[in-house]
This record gives C-alpha cells, sequence and structure tokens, in this order.
C-alpha cells in the first residue's frame, strides 16, 4: 500500500481495439493501481484519424467515448494534430497504438520518435516502428533518459520480456521458440480437429473476426517473423530485420498433412524461433502432442531456453484489446517501479 500519489499523465495515440482497451482498463484499475502503486494514471489526450481530444486535468468518460463513437458534440475536438498532442500537451507517458506498418513503421515511427524527443516515455503496441528501427529508437530512448517499452508487440498479454529481463535477469537466453500468431494457431487447429481444408477454416476464421479480410500476413508468417525480429534485437542483442527472417507460412498445409501428423503422435503448429547462434525462422513444424508448445485454439506460446533455470513456458492471449492493454498498462506501472 504506498501513501504518497504520483500523477502520470498520459496521450493515447491510436484510439482503435488496442486504445480503447488501454482507456478501459485505466478506467477499471483507477483505484487499485493508485492504491499498490502510488500511481494515479489520467489520460490528458487522445488521438486518432477522427480527431483530437485533450484535457490537461484529465479527460471526461463523456470525452473519451465522444472520440470513440465519433460523435463530436460528446467531446470538445480540439484543433490540434496528433504530433501536436505527442509534442504541445504536457504529460510522462505516450501509449502508441496505430496500426503496425512493417514498409516504413509509419506513423507510429514518427509519433514514438516525436514523443522521446518531447521527453515522454513511450509504451506501444505496433510493431513496426520495433521490427525496423529498434537501435536507433533505443539509443534515442538512452540519450533522453526515458524509457521505451513494448511488451504488447509480442503475444499480446503473455509476458516474454519483461519476464527474460527482470524474472530471468542472469541467465543467458539460449533461444525462444514459439506460436506467435493466435489466426494461424486457429486455422490449424480447426483443420487438424475437423479434417477440413485450409480455405474452410479461414472463411470461418474471417467470418467471426478472428483473421482479417486481408490475412496474408499472418497466414505468410510475415506477423511471426515481425515478433521474432522484436526478440532478436530486444533480448538477443541483434540488429536484425524482417530481411534476415526465413519464412515459410501455412498455406500449403493440407488435412492430409495433418492426419499424418497425429498418426504419428504430432500437431503442425506454426513455430517462429530465434537463438543465440544466429537462427531466425518462422516454419510450420512438427511438435509432439504432450509438448507444452501444442497449445490449441488462439492461444499463444513460448518456450524460453536458458542456462540456469532450464527451460520456461509461457501460454497466454496474444490478441484482444483487453490482453494487448493488460501489457502496456504492465509496462507504463513498471516505468514507475523502476524509477
Ligand atoms: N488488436 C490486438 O489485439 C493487438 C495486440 C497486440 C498488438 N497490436 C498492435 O497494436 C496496434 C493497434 O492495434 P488495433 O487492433 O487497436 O488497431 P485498430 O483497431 O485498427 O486501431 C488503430 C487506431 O489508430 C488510428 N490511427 C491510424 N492512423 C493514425 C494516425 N496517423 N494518427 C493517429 N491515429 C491513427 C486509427 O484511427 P481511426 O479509427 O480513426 O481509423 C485507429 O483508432 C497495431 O499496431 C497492432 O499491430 C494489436
Amino acid at each position: 500500500m504506498k501513501t504518497s500519489i504520483k500523477t502520470v499523465r498520459i496521450s493515447v495515440i491510436g484510439f482503435g481495439n488496442v486504445g480503447g482497451g488501454v482507456a478501459e482498463v485505466i478506467k477499471r484499475k483507477r483505484e487499485e493501481i493508485a492504491r499498490k502503486y502510488g500511481l494515479n494514471i489520467k489520460i490528458v489526450g487522445i488521438a486518432d484519424l477522427k480527431g483530437v481530444v485533450v484535457d490537461e486535468n484529465g479527460l471526461s468518460e463523456e470525452a473519451i467515448m465522444g472520440l470513440h463513437t465519433g460523435d463530436k458534440k460528446r467531446g470538445k475536438m480540439a484543433d490540434m494534430t496528433t504530433v501536436g498532442v505527442i509534442k504541445e500537451i504536457e504529460h510522462e507517458v505516450m501509449v502508441e497504438a496505430t496500426p503496425t506498418n512493417v514498409e516504413d513503421g509509419e506513423p507510429g515511427l514518427t509519433h514514438i520518435i516525436t514523443a522521446l524527443e518531447s521527453g515522454r516515455h513511450v509504451v506501444t503496441s505496433n510493431k513496426g516502428p520495433l521490427a525496423l528501427e529498434y537501435k536507433r529508437l533505443m539509443e534515442l530512448a538512452a540519450k533522453r533518459e526515458k524509457e521505451l517499452r513494448f511488451e504488447a508487440t509480442v503475444g499480446g498479454a503473455m509476458p516474454i520480456i519483461s519476464l527474460v529481463r527482470e524474472n530471468l535477469a542472469g541467465n543467458g537466453i539460449l533461444s525462444i521458440t514459439g506460436i506467435l500468431n493466435g489466426t494461424c494457431n486457429y486455422i490449424l487447429t480447426r483443420m487438424a480437429e475437423e479434417g477440413l481444408p485450409y480455405e474452410h477454416v479461414l472463411k470461418e476464421a474471417q467470418e467471426i473476426g478472428i483473421a482479417e479480410a486481408d490475412p496474408s500476413k499472418d497466414v505468410e508468417g510475415i506477423d511471426t517473423a515481425v515478433k521474432l525480429v522484436i526478440l532478436a534485437n530486444s533480448i538477443f542483442g541483434r540488429n536484425a530485420t524482417c530481411k534476415d527472417v526465413e519464412v515459410t507460412g501455412i498455406t500449403e498445409i493440407t488435412p492430409d498433412a495433418l492426419q499424418l501428423a497425429d498418426d504419428a503422435g504430432y500437431v503442425i503448429k506454426l513455430i517462429g524461433e530465434v537463438d543465440r547462434e544466429g537462427c531466425l525462422k518462422v516454419a510450420p513444424r512438427l511438435v509432439p502432442q504432450e509438448d507444452p508448445l501444442n497449445v490449441g485454439g488462439t492461444m499463444n506460446v513460448a518456450t524460453i531456453k536458458t542456462d540456469l533455470a532450464g527451460d520456461i513456458t509461457v501460454i497466454g492471449k496474444g490478441a484482444g484489446p483487453i490482453e494487448a492493454a493488460s501489457a502496456i498498462l504492465s509496462d507504463i506501472i513498471s516505468i514507475y517501479r523502476c524509477r
């Protein structure tokens, strides 16, 4: 229980599923966070393509909902750009949750650079800037003595980066192997369980919102590759990009292949692997049915091989607004716990 309370003002840049989830968890957890960690987290600015709302004293629920629903009458839209919010509104932490773009990292890259240069800590769920410019962004954060945290970019709610850095401190990390894309896991699980062809299950996944209208980044393994690059750079000290990853997706997997695997005591999973010898690979692989990596549905999983602790496996929800917001909230709190 904390007796002194520190106010932490945040901006939320990108107010879709994840940004909305962040507002929701802060609303739900405000009192508990103040009691346990001595932090009074206030959202002072939100920006997305619909507009901008700001209030340096903390935005009201009405203003937040007004932006969420596009109902401009409910919240007073500020005459300000997204970059203006990051630069001009006084706050401590910028949460970046705009869409991932692995071509040039934008608009997230500009948002993160602007925030660090304006003296804000950054917490992001956006994979693009981290996968493309990890070294440059970390150097900028260090130069400005600010934190740049990104747990939500890999595995959503499932802790990997903070687990390695904090709980496994002192261990050498030999490799990380896992399922980092829930859409592919869902498709392969349904195909194996029902003996259904890939196209059929993909369509079903699109209908229930598990796969996007353009599923190519997921099913071709690119999303997993981007996450591996973030792990390679942040945990193994590499300077990798997506071009360094050997990638095969799941589009060629047939129900017959899954059946043959099952007969031999295996499942087929889209596995990402990064190790300290230089392996950086995404491919469908045979996984023994009793292996901890054999998780079904949309779940994510990662086995972290260490030199002292042995193998540690984490399983969790890799996507979802509240799940991603859980990782973001944890990153925000941890910035202040170690200061
Ligand atoms: N969804 C998940 O479960 C999950 C999990 C982990 C990580 N992530 C990552 O988190 C990020 C956000 O995901 P999401 O699912 O929340 O996406 P989303 O629902 O598409 O939301 C993206 C938001 O960014 C806004 N935006 C786009 N361009 C912008 C700009 N230039 N300036 C300000 N706002 C801008 C959009 O505005 P409009 O609504 O006005 O278009 C929208 O509000 C992505 O990078 C994603 O890869 C998502």
